[in-house]
């Protein structure tokens, strides 16, 4: 199982002061060489933590697989073309949240989806959707003809049940299994840390998990290398 590591939060750091460091771009280069699949960061319509200049550094210096997270508007569209990053992730997006909240309503937003995925497509970009692990959606992914899902597991990460957690571990596991039949690649993300990723990495049908704030949190302590490794290590 490959993995996307999201230096967001190295980002937010920075921008806690408005000043140069620390620079997500380091931690981008240190975690590709820990073993790192690749760079996943979020290029928000406010710009609260990445900026512009970061994803064309990016973009220059990673070598490795380049996924860009961002809202279907016109602006980030235009932006990606410029970009070319390896994989754009359409999330839906609110000025007012913390981070992402929930998935895309595919089927509500079906044609503009469409036309984005197409135009992404048409500059080699491969697009996922960032979706609850529901097979509405799934479908509804397919028939908008996206490249990837991305199933959410910020619901599976947040319940403390037993009997609960089993089920949301169904429930994304079927996801999984139903988005592969469809020819989807499938990845997964939010909320995923060094304890609970292990019963994600079980589900077969998942090739990428997207994980940020737990590796960015244990960096503090052990360092970004260290804390990539471990990860990698747990997943593979
Ligand atoms: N995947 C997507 C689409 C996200 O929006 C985020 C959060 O930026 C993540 C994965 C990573 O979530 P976390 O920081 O909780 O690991």
């Amino acid at each position: 199982m490959r993995l996307g590591v999201n230096i967001d939060h190295v980002a937010t750091v920075r921008e806690a002061r408005q000043i140069r460091e620390p620079d997500p771009i380091a931690a981008a280069v240190l975690a590709d060489l820990a073993g790192a699949h690749g760079t996943v960061c979020h290029l928000r319509e406010d710009r609260r933590h990445i900026k512009d200049r970061d994803v064309y550094f990016l973009r220059e210096i990673v070598n490795s697989h380049l996924n860009l997270e961002m809202a279907a508007t016109d602006e980030m569209v235009k932006i990606a073309i410029d970009l070319k990053p390896d994989m754009v992730t359409l999330v839906p997006e609110k000025r007012e949240e913390l981070t992402t909240e929930g998935g895309l309503e595919i089927a509500a937003n079906r044609d503009h989806l469409r036309e984005v995925i197409n135009q992404l497509r048409k500059q080699k970009i491969i697009t996922s959707l960032f979706i609850e692990p529901d097979i509405r959606q799934i479908k509804a992914s397919a028939r908008v003809k996206a490249d990837f899902v991305e199933l959410h597991t910020g619901r599976y990460a947040n319940l403390r049940s037993k009997i609960l957690l089993a089920d949301e571990l169904d429930r994304i596991g079927s996801a999984a299994v139903a988005a592969g039949k469809l020819g989807l690649g499938v990845s997964a993300g939010h909320g995923l840390n060094y304890h609970n990723v292990q019963e994600i990495v079980k589900i077969r049908e998942i090739e990428e998990l997207n994980i940020g704030h737990s590796i960015i949190g244990r960096a503090l302590f052990v360092g970004i290398q260290q804390a990539v490794r471990e990860m990698v290590e747990l997943i593979k």
